[in-house]
């Protein structure tokens, strides 16, 4: 059966939800975007992947079209409208429709976009074994940390990646680790765990927070600070994290293998600790739209 999406206030078959050619999404890539994993119909961090897209909002410096209690009762009534229970929420707001001009428009409309699909779990070859990557220079440019749609540098790492017979890139800017094509890097040493500070030059993942307090909660040491290039070809493990991907261990890098060659006693730690978050998050249930408003409202780092 055809999904049902969110376009603009209406809810809609997939097939039938349409933007006019002159969306400036279209023609500039001028939006942003979420991808929010959905566990048992409840959204996964879903007040950080929320606080994010108000972040990535006024980066571009577009209005808030809806506000977040609207966002949050949006979200559960697109997961409600699916079947799976578990599932990926994609959401887009670009600038909306106007005449070709690379300056803002007078007035425009943000186009608000969300669908979502169901989600089979990632694949137990990945989970169990690991994946494959390479090695790339970082070409993209210095606002990585807004989650933009404007992706092309993104999407011709993540290609050649692929044309290598590998699932992701590792990329490195000025000898220094950034992060995947879509998703963040983690470099373990001699038992300490590392990944790259939030700055410009990365997209700071919902995952790094998550990772961070795994860590703390299991005694990780943890070193979050720049990572030069050595450490990551002398590294004993290597994992990378996104929405899509949860936590999956790199285990072979440019072909070589890393580490041991197979998933590390530190992957398993986190992955046990990842998966026992997940089922907790399941257990506390859905947050209220107007108490996620005001969590929103307090701050809440993402
Ligand atoms: N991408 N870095 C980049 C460039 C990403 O695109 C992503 C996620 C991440 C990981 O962030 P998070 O943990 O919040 O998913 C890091 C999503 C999944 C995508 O574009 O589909």
């Amino acid at each position: 059966m055809e999904p049902i999406v969110y376009l603009n206030g209406n809810w809609l078959p997939l097939a039938e939800a349409h933007v006019p050619v002159l969306d400036r999404g279209f023609i500039f890539g001028d939006g942003i975007y979420e991808v929010v994993p959905v566990y048992r119909a409840v959204p996964f961090r879903w007040l950080q992947h929320l606080a994010r897209l108000e972040r990535s909002l006024a980066e571009v410096r577009i209005d808030d079209p809806l506000g977040p209690e609207a966002w949050t009762a949006m979200v559960y009534e697109l997961v409600d409208r699916q079947d799976a229970p578990d599932q990926f929420v994609y959401m887009q707001v670009t600038r909306g429709v106007a005449r070709r001009d690379h300056a803002f428009p007078a007035a425009a409309t943000p186009t608000v976009f969300a669908m979502s699909t169901p989600f089979p779990g990632v694949p137990t070859e990945q989970r169990e074994h690991g994946v494959a990557a390479i090695t790339l220079p970082d070409e993209r440019w210095l606002r990585c940390h807004i989650k933009s749609t404007s992706l092309l540098g993104n999407v011709l790492a993540r290609q050649q990646a692929v044309d290598a017979g590998a699932v992701e890139c590792v990329m490195f800017r000025d000898g220094r680790l950034t992060e995947g094509a879509a998703s963040n890097i983690w470099v373990v040493r001699d038992g300490i765990v590392m990944t790259p500070p939030r700055s410009h030059l990365i997209l700071a993942g919902i995952r790094i927070g998550l990772v961070e307090e795994l860590c703390l909660q299991a005694d990780v040491p943890l070193a979050v600070r720049p990572v030069e290039r050595i450490e990551v070809d002398s590294a004993d493990e290597l994992m990378l994290t996104s929405a899509t991907k949860e936590l999956i261990p790199i285990v072979s890098l440019d072909g070589r293998p890393v580490g041991s060659g197979s998933p590390g006693p530190m992957y398993r730690r986190l992955r046990a600790a990842y998966d026992a978050a997940v089922e907790a998050s399941v257990a506390r249930g859905r947050m209220a739209p107007a108490a996620v408003a005001s969590a929103i409202a307090d701050g809440v780092r993402a």
